[in-house]
Formats: C-alpha cells, sequence, structure tokens
C-alpha cells in the first residue's frame, strides 16, 4: 500500500515510520509511505506557507497554492482516483472500522494541517475526505496522520507475524481486550489467574472470551451497542449481571489498590 503525506514537519514523523513494526513492513515491500514537505511546493523567496486570515482575528492560516501545487504534482494522474484525506478535528471520527475500509486501498494520500487551520478551499476542492483522530485540538495533523497511518498498516496482511495478527482479531470485533499476563507467575505476591496456567485450551479460550465481554460492559458499554454479540455471548453477560460480577468489578479495583497499598508499605516505598 503506497502513502503520500503532505507536511511541514517531515523530520517529526520519519524517525516513527521507519521504527520497528512500520519500518519492517516498509523494507518488506508491503507498506510505502513517502513524506512530502509542503514548503518545497512554494515559490516565493521566503517559502511562505502561510498568511494572516482574511477578515482579520488571530493566528495564521496555511496557504492553499503549496498544497495544492504538491499533491497535484505526486499524485498526478491519480487525482481524482486516490482519496485525499486531510487531518482535521472537524473531521469524521476515526475508529477501527475506517482503518479497515482504508487498508483495503492501494492507496491514499494525507495532508497534514498546522497554525489555526489550512484554506478553506483546499478542504472544498482538494480533499475528498476529512478525518479526525478525537475530539481535542493537536497542534498539527503529523500525530493524527501516524495515528492513521500505523492503525491501518497493521491491518495489511502480512504486516504483523502470526502472534500479533491473532490479537488483532478482538479490537476488530467491537470489543475490548482481555487481560494479558506474561512471567513470572507470581510478581510480589500478585498471582497470575489460574486457569491460565492450566493449559487447558478451550478453558483458556472461553475466560478471555468472558474477560473481554465483562471489560468491555464496564469500560465501553457504548461499543457494545454495536457489537454483534451471538445469542452465547448475550447469555454470559445476562449471567454475569445476575451474578453482579459486573458490580463486583469497582470492588476488584479497590482490593488491587489496597494490595498495592500494602505491598509498598511492607517493602518501604
Ligand atoms: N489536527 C489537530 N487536531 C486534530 C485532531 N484531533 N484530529 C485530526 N487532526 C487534527
Amino acid at each position: 500500500m503506497r502513502m503520500d503525506v503532505f507536511t511541514l514537519l517531515p523530520e517529526v514523523m520519519e524517525t516513527y515510520l521507519h521504527t520497528s513494526i512500520l519500518g519492517r513492513a516498509q523494507t518488506a515491500g508491503l507498506l510505502d509511505v513517502k513524506l512530502h514537505n509542503i514548503r518545497d511546493y512554494t515559490t516565493d523567496r521566503h517559502r511562505t506557507t502561510d498568511d494572516e486570515p482574511f477578515g482579520g482575528g488571530g493566528g495564521m492560516v496555511m496557504k492553499p497554492e503549496p498544497i495544492f501545487a504538491a499533491v497535484e504534482t505526486i499524485l498526478g494522474s491519480g487525482l481524482g482516483e486516490v482519496p485525499v484525506i486531510l487531518l482535521t478535528p472537524q473531521g469524521r471520527l476515526f475508529s477501527q472500522k475506517v482503518a479497515m475500509e482504508l487498508s483495503q486501498l492501494p492507496r491514499l494520500a494525507l495532508i497534514c494541517g498546522r497554525y489555526e487551520g489550512v484554506d478553506e478551499r483546499i478542504r472544498q476542492y482538494l480533499a475528498t475526505d476529512e478525518l479526525s483522530i478525537g475530539d481535542y485540538v493537536l497542534t498539527g495533523g503529523e500525530i493524527p496522520a501516524l495515528t492513521v497511518i500505523d492503525a491501518v498498516a497493521r491491518l495489511i496482511p502480512g504486516v504483523l507475524g502470526d502472534s500479533e495478527a491473532m490479537n488483532k482479531d478482538s479490537h476488530t470485533k467491537g470489543l475490548l481486550e482481555h487481560p494479558h499476563y506474561t512471567r513470572p507467575s507470581n510478581f510480589r505476591g500478585w498471582e497470575v489467574p489460574e486457569v491460565l496456567l492450566s493449559g487447558d485450551h478451550g478453558r483458556i479460550d472461553a475466560w478471555r472470551h468472558q474477560q473481554s465481554l465483562k471489560r468491555t460492559i464496564i469500560r465501553r458499554p457504548d461499543l457494545l451497542r454495536e457489537a454483534h454479540l451471538s445469542e452465547h455471548d448475550q447469555a454470559i453477560i445476562a449471567k454475569m449481571i445476575e451474578d453482579k460480577e459486573v458490580r463486583l468489578e469497582d470492588e476488584e479495583k479497590k482490593k488491587e489498590k489496597v494490595k498495592s497499598k500494602k505491598w509498598k508499605m511492607e517493602n518501604g516505598k
């Protein structure tokens, strides 16, 4: 998959894109992210990329000419076919579902805004879509663009190793993931749930699925409304509510805190 990113700060994004999983994906030829500095497409002596807003008011606005020139030069005949996504807090909310849609595409372009915003004509006549990564305002679109690239890239077949790919599933189903544990099985007296040490994969899978449902009800009930729950899942949830397991979570949190405090006192921390 090819991604073209238009930014004033390519150096901020460089390291992240060449490290770890994204770096490996690019070396393996599964992903090709090209960074383009918008300033290279200015034509004046001062290489100006922003200007004061018409009508006054504070802040600066990114000029349309260099952004149009950059995108038109790089996309060439692809213009009109390749989605051009503007990162902006006013865009539609980015989610795992949107990441899945984008991961099906062979190519996309991302425009990172800075300053107070970009000239409206970029949104009207160049961008084909606008994405926001959440209801908060960052100083620029670089972190949002990295967020989109990362979430999309890990869905491209072959980008994640086998074991990592398995984990990917649970969020895709619209549920939060179950808890994870690794060695040691006893850390500061805090034990790993017995079922995970049992070697019984049927029981382990059932426990993980139940934990996943439980976490989602407690932390993100809004996700459950969207998730396609089987009758079996609905029965598990009904039983958890009946057994008051869900309400007990608060109690469990309190107990965990007490245990942690106790350990600190005993160990002079
Ligand atoms: N630029 C600034 N804040 C942003 C956000 N929340 N999402 C996307 N782009 C942004």
